[in-house]
């Protein structure tokens, strides 16, 4: 079985300069171990807040590396430099709204500057892409949320058949998919 390529983007301009050290990447890639049965492989990127290099970084991780997934985390809140949604919706061929909706309606439950976050997601090709509030602890609040819906998702855009360990949760496949 070949294994499946994720992107995973830290979007940080302290991380990309070497100011702190990058927690978000190492956080997502954890959890997808955790989660993941199916082969995968990690095709990391710790870049900062400008657009058009988010933009290009998210469009060689689908189009070139063929990513099946694509994670950010970073750039999703309101300051002047948070741009990921942006970029996001630049490189979309479909906003997926309601990952967006779900991820924010969950976070709500721990921090009430969970509205704060403008992440979303959206489909490029083959490939899915999924925006993450900065936070570390974020990326398991939120991908706990989602993740369940995210193997059909990439079946549907004829992508790898990602599969889950059942004990963490169980990934939705309608019958018959
Ligand atoms: N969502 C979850 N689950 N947990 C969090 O701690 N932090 C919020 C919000 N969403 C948070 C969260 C805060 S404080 C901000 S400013 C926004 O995400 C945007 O974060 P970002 O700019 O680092 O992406």
């Amino acid at each position: 079985m070949t294994s499946a390529k994720i992107g995973v983007v830290t979007v940080s301009d302290r991380a990309s300069r070497g100011e702190y050290e990058d927690l978000g990447g190492p956080a997502i890639a954890d959890y997808l171990n955790e989660v993941l049965t199916s082969p995968w492989q990690s095709v990391p990127r710790v870049i900062s807040d400008d657009q058009s290099l988010i933009e290009s970084t998210l469009k060689e991780l689908c189009d070139d590396e063929g990513c099946c997934l694509v994670v950010t985390t970073g750039g999703t809140g309101p300051a002047r430099r948070d741009v990921t949604p942006e970029a996001t919706e630049a490189v979309s061929e479909k906003m997926m709204h309601g990952f967006g909706e779900l991820m924010r309606k969950v976070s709500l439950e721990k921090v009430p500057t969970a509205i704060l976050s403008r992440q979303t997601a959206c489909i490029r090709g083959n490939s899915l892409i999924v925006n993450l509030p900065g936070k570390p602890k974020a990326i398991s609040e939120c991908l706990d949320a989602v993740f369940p819906a995210i193997p059909y998702c990439i079946d549907l855009i004829e992508g790898p058949r990602l599969t889950t360990n059942e004990s963490r949760f169980v990934a939705f496949r309608p019958k018959g998919a």
